[in-house]
């Protein structure tokens, strides 16, 4: 075998290797494998109302007595500063055009302080504020005062709302106790 023919044959072996190696790389391209992002089966979800997707909406929802044994006045302070643009919120300061005295509202008459501005759904509540109603007031003003001139959308969130109440009974002298 003269070295021209050992060439051939080491050119065919070479060749056919790597064409061998690219149809291995082509095919793996083609063929991806997708990672699972975790592993198993897809099962099929849930029927839409089922019970499980209904509990999860209404679950964490802790009563207003709980929160309010855990809410800290200091951070309720803070969180009363976004009241503060429209309402006084010390005892003894002058009351604002924007919004009535906060000081001292609870255990108050709803719509019985001198400021100018209450609505007339406001004035004609005749009931005191309890944490409660304070509570679903914050919530969504509107939707606890129809009508109502407090331009504040509400704060969703029940802890922060819990905090801000907190707050609002440390500068009420005549604030009941905290519900059980
Ligand atoms: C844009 C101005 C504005 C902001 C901000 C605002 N309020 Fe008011 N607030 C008012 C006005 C005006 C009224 C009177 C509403 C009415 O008569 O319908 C009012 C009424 C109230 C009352 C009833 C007082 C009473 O004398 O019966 C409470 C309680 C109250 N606001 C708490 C808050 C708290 C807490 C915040 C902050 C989380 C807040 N407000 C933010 C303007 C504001």
């Amino acid at each position: 075998m003269d070295s021209f023919e050992f060439n051939k044959i080491a050119g065919a072996v070479l060749g056919t290797l790597l064409f061998v190696m690219g149809l291995g790389i082509f095919s793996d391209s083609l063929f991806a494998h997708a990672k699972l992002v975790k592993p198993g089966y897809d099962l099929p979800a849930a029927a839409e109302g089922g019970a499980p997707a209904a509990a999860a909406v209404t679950a964490p929802s802790v009563p207003l007595p709980e929160l309010l044994a855990k809410a800290d006045p200091t951070k309720g302070a803070a969180l009363a500063k976004q009241c503060a643009t429209c309402h006084t919120l010390e005892k003894g300061a002058a009351p604002k055009p924007t919004g009535p005295d906060l000081a001292g509202v609870v255990g108050r008459k709803m719509g019985s302080t001198s400021f100018g501005g209450y609505s007339d759904t406001m004035k004609g509540m005749g009931k005191t504020w309890t944490y409660e109603d304070l509570n679903t007031f914050i919530t969504k003003p509107s939707a606890f005062v129809a009508g109502t001139k407090m331009g504040f959308a509400g704060e969703k969130d029940p802890a922060k709302r819990a905090d801000i109440i907190a707050f609002l009974k440390s500068i009420s002298p005549d604030a009941p106790a905290l519900p059980k």
